[in-house]
């Protein structure tokens, strides 16, 4: 038996089963997780490969802006703990690959995606980190950010992405916090620090408000995205949180936030801020950041570059089999 209704509402192109539907839909109201080899949705399936390979991009991605800084770090304990954030970082994208390979597909087909421009990765990672600031900037604001948007993730209806969240999301908060206290420190330093430090706020901060997506008027996915809990917030929700929690934090440091209509309003324990350039959004997602194309040159350099390294592992790998099957 098969119903259009079911079908429509979970935005189902190929005739699903309905009780199969109605079972899954049940399960995520229930807030269970669903698991890799329980019956979903082909649009299900195929909303979390793009949201989750998106996510594993970005974090792959994310790691050249201040992988560029190892070696100018201006102390050996700087350069120590952003060696760690920065392989932190390439740990996210193993575990979050590996969560996505479970519903049925291949590393080398999200890579080929993300290699020929058919995947997304976040837009925060098409901008320079033009000084040591930067690297603080991003920790707090950056990392500050993938927080708010993750920890809800930790409840995703997707068993194994809820699970690889879970350690993200301890990671990112130390992210967060060696972020702060590079600006924390530059912010009490001399003069020209201090104006470091500024620059990187202002030039990061609008960037920031975007990572977490379009408006909720105009986000084609979020509605079918927190029907089946995938997302449980909203973007504007968790902008709007993010705000919240970094204003503060910015004023605590001495630093400002470079937002002329930025305003707290006491009655509703909020802040409203500014009008967000879309335009610059949009222009970023079709992949013209200022530095778009040499992150993807540099992915696909490092693909080509480690060839030898996966082909070493699955000789490897195959002799370790035979021995054993032996
Ligand atoms: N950058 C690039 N593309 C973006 C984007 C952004 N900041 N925000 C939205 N988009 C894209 C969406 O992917 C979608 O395009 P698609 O349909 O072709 O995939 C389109 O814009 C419309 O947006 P929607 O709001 O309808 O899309 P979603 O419902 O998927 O919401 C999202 C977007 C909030 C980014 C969501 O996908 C999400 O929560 N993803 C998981 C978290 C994630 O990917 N974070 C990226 C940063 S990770 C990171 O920062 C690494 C850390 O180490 C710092």
């Amino acid at each position: 038996m098969y119903t259009t209704e079911l079908q429509k509402q979970a935005g189902v192109t190929t005739a699903e089963p309905a009780e199969l539907l109605a079972a899954f839909e049940a399960r995520v109201a229930a807030d269970e997780f669903i698991e890799p080899k329980d019956w979903m949705p082909d649009a299900y399936r195929r909303t979390l490969v793009r949201q989750m390979s998106q996510h594993a991009h970005s974090e792959v991605v994310g790691m050249l802006p201040e992988g560029n800084w190892i070696t100018r770090a201006p102390s050996l304990r700087r350069k120590a703990v952003l060696l760690a954030k920065v392989q932190d970082e390439g740990g996210h994208a193993l575990y979050l690959y590996s969560a996505t390979e479970t519903l049925g597909t291949s590393r080398e087909e999200m890579i080929d995606a993300l290699h020929s421009g058919r995947a997304k990765y976040s837009t925060i990672f098409n901008y320079p980190t033009l000084t040591w600031a930067d690297i603080g900037a991003i920790g707090w604001l950056v990392d500050g950010a993938a927080i708010m948007n993750q920890v809800p993730l930790q409840r995703t209806s997707y068993g194994p992405y809820a699970r690889a969240m879970v350690r993200i999301c301890k990671e990112e908060s130390f992210h967060q916090r060696q972020g702060y206290e590079i600006m924390m420190a530059l912010a009490v330093g001399t003069p020209e620090q201090k104006r470091m430090a500024q620059d990187a706020l202002n030039r990061w901060w609008w960037p920031s408000l975007m990572m977490f997506g379009p408006p909720d008027d105009n986000s084609p996915n979020s509605a079918q995205s927190m029907r089946w809990r995938i997302k449980r917030d909203t973007n504007d929700q968790l902008r709007q949180k993010f705000v919240d929690v970094t204003v503060p934090q910015a004023e605590a440091i001495g630093l400002s936030v470079p937002d002329p209509d930025l305003k707290w309003h006491e009655d509703t324990g909020h802040y409203t801020f500014g009008a967000i350039d879309w335009e610059e959004f949009y222009a970023v997602v079709r992949g013209e950041g200022p530095v778009a194309r040499e992150r993807m040159q540099a992915r696909r350099k490092a693909w080509d570059d480690g060839a030898w390294v996966r082909d070493a592992a699955t000789a490897h790998a195959e002799k370790r089999s035979r021995r054993q099957a032996a």
